[in-house]
């Protein structure tokens, strides 16, 4: 049993203190380290901590507002032309922020993951935000920062959706 895995919840209210550098570089790695279809790697990422981007971020949609109390936003993208199995850039994509927000919890860190993709009007909207070329697509926003007030997370484990053999 992994304490990581099992300590991640969604935080969604942080201290106002910025994310180190280190640490910053930190959940790259760990987002990069995702296993990706072909091994395409398909991923960009744009961090933001201008706090007007970050503003223009949370603004996206009404679910996105975690991002306004944030010191540190990570926008994971991929890239549309030259891939191997493109069918599958929103997994691999999914399969880098899952990373990202395990890295956090090991860095004493909270984060949210908010969808934007598959929705043509978000992607646009988060596109043009952080200056995105045509040739790459945003998947999600995740705000990260120190977390305000106890992290409590929920257990999800329901031996009951587990099947063997046959459904
Ligand atoms: C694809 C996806 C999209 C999500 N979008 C949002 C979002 O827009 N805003 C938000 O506050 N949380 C969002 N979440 C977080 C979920 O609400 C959260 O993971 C879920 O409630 C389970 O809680 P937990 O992460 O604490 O285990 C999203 C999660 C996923 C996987």
């Amino acid at each position: 049993m992994s304490d990581i895995i099992f300590s991640r919840t969604s935080v969604r209210e942080y201290l106002d203190k910025p994310v180190e550098q280190e640490k910053i570089d930190k959940l790259m790695r760990a987002a990069m380290a995702a296993p990706s279809a072909t091994n395409q790697q398909p991923w960009e990422f744009v961090v933001v901590t201008d706090t007007a981007v970050i503003r223009a971020l949370g603004e996206t949609t009404p679910y996105t507002k975690p991002a306004l109390g944030a010191p540190l936003v990570i926008v994971p993208l991929s890239r549309v032309g030259g891939l191997r199995a493109p069918d599958y850039w929103q997994q691999d994509l999914a399969a880098a922020t899952e990373n990202l927000l395990l890295e956090a919890v090991e860095l004493g860190l909270g984060a949210v993951w908010m969808g934007i993709a598959p929705i043509d009007e978000r992607m646009a909207k988060v596109s043009e935000i952080i200056g995105a070329p045509d040739g790459l697509r945003p998947f999600c926003l995740i705000s990260v920062g120190y977390p305000k007030g106890t992290v409590t997370p929920k257990d999800k484990y329901d031996p009951a959706r587990v099947h063997y053999n046959k459904y």
